[in-house]
């Protein structure tokens, strides 16, 4: 493309939508024109893109006219609604939201991982959900050094995840705290849920709907999820996936607590850290003598995943507890996402 691509971001106003201008302004990707797109609501809110003030513009099928690559972080419906109409105007979208991950003719793609599948897209090409962008960017190494058997994860997820409205209202119920009133929740922990209770000072093990069988949707994400990345099918049983997850009261960063076995029995904990070390996007935060260990105040803000804490199971030969952390809107939502754009354009995929 002589000069550049029309990208249009949609949500651009909220949480990961303003991580997607900003990546977007550092990013290898020349861009013609940007395109703010987000609901009626926000129509006319001006928004900054390397120093120029452009207007946010209501979403409409007439939006993607002309567009070449759209990036898209205004939830699921919104998604399934808006990006079949770009792909026909002839775009690629990159989109953050999960309603296409699981469809087999969509790539589901962390680029440090799996970057090759790119070449399969028509047109879609979805981001991963958080917490498993950063679990799946550390076993990578792991699996395809020693083999994975089981991964067992507990994550300890950050409000900014359940979008800038419940951040909002946690950051509320603090100061009703501090106030000695009473916290009010209507958004927490899952907005349009039955009930709502207040996160801040408290945890709730619950991160979107509950699924028949006791797991929320969120867990069942991390599980199928991981098994495409890895395994190229989501129902794979290679590799035994369970997972809790649990919205904690922290602004920005996932923390995960991941307990898992791997096939080569002589694998030790020097060599998982040596592998760990040279996978790209990855930082290794492991000195327990220098009380070093990732944090979520310390990983807010940039792209890398954190890995500390690692630990065999003295009792299970071959089994390790590790602990991670990542900016769940970073390298969890807009950074993947635009470094995903960023591969496109290299590859000529756009
Ligand atoms: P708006 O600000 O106009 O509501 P978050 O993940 O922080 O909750 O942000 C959600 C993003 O999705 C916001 O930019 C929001 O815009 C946008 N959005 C929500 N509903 C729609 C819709 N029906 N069409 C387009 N954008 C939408």
């Amino acid at each position: 493309m002589m000069n550049g691509y029309n990208v249009a971001i949609l949500g651009a106003t909220g949480a990961v939508g303003g991580r997607l201008i900003s990546e977007l302004a550092q990013a290898n990707i020349p861009v013609k024109n940007l395109k703010l797109l987000a609901s009626k609501r926000s129509a006319g809110k001006t928004l900054s893109f390397n120093g120029q003030q452009l207007t946010v513009e209501e979403t409409t099928p007439a939006s993607f006219k002309n567009i070449d690559l759209v990036l898209a972080s205004a939830g699921g419906s919104v998604s399934q609604k808006f990006l079949p109409i770009a792909v026909n105007e002839g775009a690629v979208c990159v989109d953050n939201t999960s309603a296409f991950r699981m469809d087999p003719e969509v790539p589901l793609v962390i680029p440090e991982v799996n970057r090759a599948q790119l070449k399969q897209h028509h047109g879609i090409i979805a981001n991963p959900n958080c917490s498993t962008i950063q679990m799946v960017m550390a076993l990578a190494p792991i699996y395809h050094a020693f083999g994975l058997k089981q991964v067992i994860v507990s994550t300890y997820q950050a409000v900014s995840g359940a979008g800038q409205a419940a951040w909002n209202e946690m950051l509320e119920q603090a100061q009703q705290r501090l106030n000695d009133e009473p916290m009010t929740a209507a958004i927490t922990p899952v907005k349009g849920a039955d009930h709502h209770y207040p996160l801040a000072f408290n945890l709730l093990p619950q991160i979107d709907v509950f699924e028949d069988n006791g797991y929320t949707h969120e867990e069942w994400k991390m599980i199928h999820e991981t098994k495409k990345i890895l395994l190229n099918d989501m129902d794979s049983s290679d590799i035994k996936v369970t997972a809790t997850c649990v919205r904690v009261p922290v602004e920005l960063g996932h923390g995960e607590s991941v307990y898992f076995t791997v096939n080569d029995q002589q694998a030790t904990t020097v060599d998982l850290r040596q592998k760990l070390s040279k996978m790209p996007g990855i930082i290794v935060q492991d000195d327990p003598k220098q009380q070093l260990y990732p944090q979520p105040l310390t990983a807010a803000g940039k792209r890398a995943t954190y890995v500390g804490r690692i630990r065999a199971d003295e009792e299970n030969p071959g089994a390790f507890n590790m602990w991670i952390v990542a900016d769940n809107l970073l390298k969890g939502a807009a950074w993947n996402t635009v470094e995903i754009a960023e591969c496109l354009v290299e590859d000529k995929l756009i």
